[in-house]
């Protein structure tokens, strides 16, 4: 295969990011279809990237006999969906997180895969793909920490990007299945564990919205492995300083931590504010070389005939999963295991 032909559903926040990437930064990929049900968005996009077919129906994309691959980033609640009808087409599938939003929709999702082992599966847990987290793993499958104990992970978007994710928030799956669900991945991913039992917390501090949607602007949850490690993770939509991703993996014999604080890079700005350094503004910027390496890998597997070896499906159903039982944990008030 020369080069990957790829389509990709949804143009928004992070559709129209990963839509740049396929078109001109992942060497051996053609973006050759985009689908969106806004049309103005579909045609302007497509004449900005130079995109040679548009679609509004999905199905009708997925049918497109060139196509060897699609790209969901689609609202939450029709990533089953539209693994399933792409599959069906013969495609390869890379599909952002969550990967459904409720179990039941998961299992779902593992019964198509399983139907089609022809075909590569890609999730988009791209914190794997960062070169930061990626390093740290590398250290703690060597031994360098010893054996993992605890993992904390935080997850904070930016205030300044807060009128955008508000827009988003309806059809987010809320905030355990949206944002811990990354934090959710890196405690499996580290410790080499399932979840066993999971206790969250969390409330409305600020916006009415989340109390509409029964959901939180803050929250948190302590975790235990089934193996015995611990987790905890904290996320909020409001940091004051830009995007902050911060994860402290505690060994018995050596700690490793990833941006305790999230600065974009080495400067330091003095003025008469005092001497700080500055955040990442937004999680576009704060991830841009895992979103490009996540696609790379995608792209890759197509054209080698290969499957990522350690991002499954089941993968996906094993976070999902956490990640409803931290949302009712936090409306029981309870500690729940995990089904
Ligand atoms: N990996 C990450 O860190 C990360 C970050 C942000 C979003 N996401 C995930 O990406 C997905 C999209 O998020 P977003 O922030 O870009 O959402 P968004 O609301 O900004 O964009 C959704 C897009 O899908 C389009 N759309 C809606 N229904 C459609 C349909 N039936 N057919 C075709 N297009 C349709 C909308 O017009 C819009 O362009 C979500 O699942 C989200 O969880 C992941």
């Amino acid at each position: 295969m020369e080069s990957v032909k790829i389509g990709s559903v949804g143009l928004g926040r992070l559709g129209y990011e990963h839509a740049k990437n396929l078109a001109a930064s992942i060497p051996g990929c053609v973006l050759h279809a985009i689908c969106n049900v806004d049309t103005s968005r579909l045609r302007a996009v497509a004449e900005e990237l130079g995109v040679p077919h548009t679609y509004t129906d999905f199905a009708a994309m997925c049918a497109d006999p060139e196509l060897d691959g699609i790209v969901i980033v689609s609202p939450s609640f029709l990533h089953v969906e539209q693994i399933k009808i792409a599959m069906e087409h013969g495609k390869h599938v890379f599909c952002e997180k969550p990967l459904g939003t409720n179990v039941a929709q998961c299992k779902e999702a593992e019964k198509v895969v399983e139907a089609h082992p022809e075909l590569v599966f890609q999730l988009g847990f791209m914190r794997r793909f960062d070169p930061s987290y990626a390093e740290a793993k590398r250290r703690v499958d060597a031994g360098e920490i010893g054996k993992v104990v605890l993992v904390r992970s935080c997850t904070q978007d930016p205030r300044s990007t807060i009128e955008s994710t508000l827009k988003f928030l309806p059809h987010s799956g809320g905030q355990f299945l949206d944002m811990c669900v990354h934090d959710l991945d890196l405690i499996r991913w580290f410790t080499g564990s399932n979840i066993r039992n999971v206790w969250a917390i969390g409330g409305v501090f600020e916006f009415d919205l989340c109390r509409e949607l029964h959901d939180t602007d803050n929250a948190a949850a302590m975790v235990q492995c089934e193996n015995g490690a611990m987790g905890f993770l904290f996320a909020n939509r409001t940091h004051a300083a830009g995007c902050n991703v911060e994860t402290e993996i505690v060994g018995t014999h050596g700690t490793l931590r990833i941006a305790p604080v999230g600065a974009r890079n080495l400067l330091q700005v003095v003025d008469e504010h005092g001497a700080r350094q500055e955040y990442y503004p937004d999680f576009m910027s704060r991830w841009h070389t895992a979103f490009l390496a996540e696609m790379q890998a995608f792209t890759d597997h197509i054209r080698t005939g290969t499957h990522p070896a350690d991002l499954t499906v089941y993968d996906g159903t094993a976070v999902s999963e956490a990640a409803y039982r931290c949302k009712e944990s936090f409306e029981t008030g309870k500690m729940l295991p995990i089904r």
